[in-house]
């Protein structure tokens, strides 16, 4: 299985004046627990990172002995193109692919395989988890327009898995109509493509802010 690792963002929202992946935690960066996470599945044979150029040296220093085992891809200014460019980047025999975001470090190797295993029955998967909290859609004055039912609310998370040939599709039809979306199963469900989801666990949370940073280190404490 090839798998994309888009770490080529800023961490606005984290504030530590530079990529948060290059944060350390338990001694070393986020984007080393994320890799080796990855490394370590056992039907993972092919990752690419996706980075800025100017954070290229520090991001592959701080993977240490596992840089000669990924390959190095140029992001671009959102999430969306920093795909597109993975997309374009991957071996032509690639047929499946899993999209994982490098601020996920807190992913097991076991929901990476099961990701794999689920894309040879379907085109599209995703990992998500139930919503626990009751959401609320409010309008741009902060006043409750309405309470969707919990029941059919899912948290979406990375992986997510494609037919390469399909996710390459969706994104020069995204850049055809001008479509901008924050993952990748967005696109296909704008295209009234199936997308199958995969229960996943609370703990794989995207690293955000500074709280989640404190959470992200208690959990590597047992890794
Ligand atoms: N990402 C990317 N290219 C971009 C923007 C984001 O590859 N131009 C990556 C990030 O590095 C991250 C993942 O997409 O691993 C999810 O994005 P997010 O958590 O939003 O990270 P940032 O964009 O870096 O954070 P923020 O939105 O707070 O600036
Ligand atoms: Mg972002």
């Amino acid at each position: 299985m090839h798998v994309l690792i888009p770490a080529a963002g800023s961490g606005s929202r984290m504030k530590a004046g530079r990529n948060k992946l290059l944060i350390e935690l338990e001694g070393e960066s986020l984007i080393f627990w994320t890799i080796k996470s990855v490394l370590s599945a056992s039907l993972v044979s092919w990752v690419g990172i996706i980075g800025q150029p100017n954070d290229k040296q520090e991001l592959l220093k701080s993977v240490k002995n596992f840089s000669n085992k990924i390959k190095w891809i140029n992001g671009g200014d959102t999430r969306q193109k920093s795909v597109f460019n993975g997309l374009n980047s991957l071996p032509s025999t690639a047929e499946k692919v899993l999209i994982h975001d490098g601020a996920r470090c807190l992913i097991g190797p076991d929901l990476i395989n099961k990701c794999a295993t689920e894309l040879e029955q379907n085109d599209a998967v995703i990992l998500a988890t139930k919503v626990t909290d009751t959401i609320k859609i409010v309008d741009n004055r902060g006043y409750i327009k309405e309470t969707p039912n919990r029941q059919n609310l899912w948290a979406a998370q990375t992986p997510q898995g494609f037919l390469v040939k399909r996710l390459r599709k969706a994104h020069e039809m995204a850049i055809e109509k001008n479509w901008t979306v924050t993952d990748d199963a967005s696109l296909f469900e704008m295209l009234n493509w199936q997308v199958k989801i995969i229960e996943g666990n609370s703990a794989n949370i995207k690293i955000t802010s500074p709280l989640d940073l404190k959470i992200a280190k208690l959990f590597l404490k047992d890794f």
